[in-house]
């Protein structure tokens, strides 16, 4: 029997419970000792749960049980979060989580802990909800080079776009619905103002090349200013609108990286991934372009996750799973200034698309009286932001600008 502990028994640490109590016969089957969950931690009472006489709401209950050689963080923020990670790995206990927020914040000081303490310290479920990402990246595409990762990293704010697209529905009720639904963090701006999404591009630029990389280096956008005119404009130039957290490696041997809501062409793979399902794509180098797909948000898929890194320590708690990348300074990071797009506008003006072509040069256009939208050629930040600036000089207002993501 192998003793755990879970921390947190909110959407994602009840469904861990659940799945451990469900699923007790298949997961003794593959690992040969029953999972015991022997402490659950939360500050609230659950009277209703089988396991209600193991619940206590003091962490001391779970550091110093000597039995428990496996944690589940699934309490979500830094604090306390961090200070109980950082203990139960020192303490010599297996730490999995889904926190992302914190394992974007101090994944490469954690890990380090873990290497020097010989435990693991596993997040599957931290990107991409129950769609297996960390481990095929760290394990299955180990012999690449991986030359980009770009992905729908967001529940929330897909099963918003979707809605907005496909039902018209508004912003704020297709947020509630998703509330609702338990796909939106605890509080939502960090769903629909793209931190959530940075944050998981950031750990999975962390895996790809080796070094940290903080969510504060990161080029940072939500999708409250997409309005349901872009949308159809999208439409017409043959795209969807998707918020996109994507790393790219530059020749230079830099990274540029990005969470931003980006003009994705209809033939891409990620333009049919809809409501909170979650994509993502890792081009390798040998491997070509490789796309995993499924539940992003939600208890039982996020769970699912969760208690695949629970069996995972449990099947090797004398031993390390090797997971690592090195402390980073965002040196490696170009400047959003620099990287590189085509750029969607939305504007409105007289004589709007010849003024944008004398200025941009070769455009592709749609015309309606006055309000025009049009797609440029690449370029970079820098001197789309100069050449945005003399459009507006020459008396025409700009309504929008996208990214045109090439994926
Ligand atoms: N709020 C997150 C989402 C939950 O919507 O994707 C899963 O990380």
């Amino acid at each position: 029997m192998v003793s755990i502990a879970v921390m947190g028994h909110g959407v994602v640490g009840s469904g861990v419970v659940q799945i451990l109590l469900t699923h007790k016969q298949k997961l003794f089957s593959v690992i040969g000792e029953e999972i015991y969950v022997k402490k659950v931690l939360d500050l609230r009472e659950f009277p209703d749960s089988p396991i209600s006489d193991r619940f206590t709401k003091d962490f001391e209950d779970i550091i110093n049980d000597l039995e428990i050689r496996v944690v589940a963080e699934v309490m979500g923020g830094i604090h306390p979060a961090y200070e109980y990670t950082k203990r139960c790995l020192k303490a010599g206990k297996s730490v999995v989580t889904s926190n992302k927020e914190l394992v974007a914040a101090h994944g490469a000081e954690l890990l380090e802990i873990a290497r020097q303490e010989n435990v693991n310290y596993l997040f599957e479920a931290s990107v991409g909800g129950g769609i297996p990402i960390i481990r095929p990246m760290n394990q299955c595409l180990v012999a690449n080079n991986v030359d980009e990762v770009a992905g729908i990293l967001n529940g929330t704010t897909n099963f918003i776009l979707t809605k907005m697209i496909e039902d018209g529905m508004q912003f704020e009720d297709a947020l509630r619905l998703a509330q609702e639904l338990g796909f939106a963090e605890r509080d939502p701006s960090a769903d629909i103002e793209g931190h959530d999404a940075c944050r998981k591009i950031c750990i999975l630029a962390s895996l790809a090349f080796g070094k940290h990389v903080y969510p504060d280096c990161v080029h940072t956008e939500g999708i409250t200013k997409i309005t349901l005119e872009d949308v159809k404009y999208a439409e017409k130039f043959g795209c969807v609108i998707k918020l996109i957290g994507r790393v790219k490696k530059l020749d230079n041997g830099k990274i540029d990286i990005i969470t931003a809501p980006m003009l994705v062409p209809e033939k891409s793979q990620l333009a049919n991934i809809d409501n909170e399902f979650n994509g993502i794509m890792v081009r390798g180098d040998c491997t070509g372009d490789v796309v995993f797909y499924g539940k992003g948000a939600g208890k039982l898929p996020t769970a699912s996750a969760v208690c695949a890194d629970i069996v995972d320590c449990c099947m090797h708690l004398k031993t390390r799973r090797f997971l690592f990348w090195a402390d980073g300074d965002g040196s490696n990071i170009i400047s959003v200034k620099d990287s590189v797009f085509k750029m969607y506008v939305r504007a409105n003006g007289s004589g709007a698309v010849a003024k944008a072509e004398k200025i941009f040069g070769k455009i592709k256009s749609i015309e309606d009286g006055k309000r025009v939208a049009f797609i440029t050629e690449s370029m970079p930040l820098c001197e789309f932001e100069e050449k945005c600036e003399k459009l507006t000089g020459e008396g025409i207002e700009i309504l929008s600008t996208i990214r045109l993501g090439d994926l």
